[in-house]
């Protein structure tokens, strides 16, 4: 590893953050060069944030129920990120859309994680759609966040050739796997690339 200092992460998650997990672990095996600052749930049953807690990574609840407008979650979500100054805010099943003013503040430094070949399915219910169209290929992206939903530029992606074996389960548990190993390797290939810009 370089003598580069480590890129402070923010991580936001909505549910079982293994997503998250694989971060955490990368971090821990010397191959991402980062830290994680705070972990953010909009659900206070989240198991990511026992994920966070275990690794002794500071979390907070923000629940989105307290709040009537999407602007006024994500003021308070910008708040709470503030004083923790990360590099980059990274989306682990964050299951929101955020309003095109917050992610104007962190243009160019917000990455989510979608499980398809994008621009193939954006939205729900990718793996549903795989095997009803009967495709060959499946996988996942890593891509920056702008104000239209999974639409940002590509950082990276993982392919699987789809077997006929493969049920609506299978898919999924495959896919998520090849989450866990680009998702690590797309946030470092991203810090090199804005360090060397
Ligand atoms: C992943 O499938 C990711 O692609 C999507 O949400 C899911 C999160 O899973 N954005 P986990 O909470 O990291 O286990």
């Amino acid at each position: 590893m370089s003598g580069v200092a480590p890129l402070r992460l923010a991580v936001l998650i909505s549910g079982n953050g293994s997503n998250l997990q694989a971060i955490i672990d990368a971090i821990a095996a010397g191959t991402l060069n980062a830290t994680i600052v705070c972990v953010v749930s909009n659900n206070p049953d989240a198991y990511g944030l026992e994920r966070a807690q275990q690794a002794n990574i500071p979390t907070h609840v923000l629940n989105h129920r307290n709040y009537k407008q999407r602007e006024d979650y994500d003021a308070a979500l910008q708040s709470l990120l503030e004083p923790f100054q990360p590099h980059l805010i990274i989306l682990a099943g964050f299951m929101r859309i955020l309003s095109p003013g917050f992610v104007a503040t962190y243009a160019g430094r917000i990455l989510n994680i979608h499980p398809s070949l994008l621009p193939k399915y954006p939205g729900l219910n990718t793996h549903e759609q795989v095997l009803a169209n009967g495709d060959k290929e499946h996988g996942c992206t890593v891509h920056l966040v702008t104000a239209d939903l999974d639409q940002g530029p590509i950082i990276k992606q993982a392919r699987l050739t789809v077997l006929t074996s493969d049920t609506l389960e299978s898919l999924k548990q495959r896919v998520h796997s090849l989450e866990h190993t680009l998702y690590p390797q797309a946030i470092q290939q991203f810090s090199d690339q804005l360090i060397t810009k």
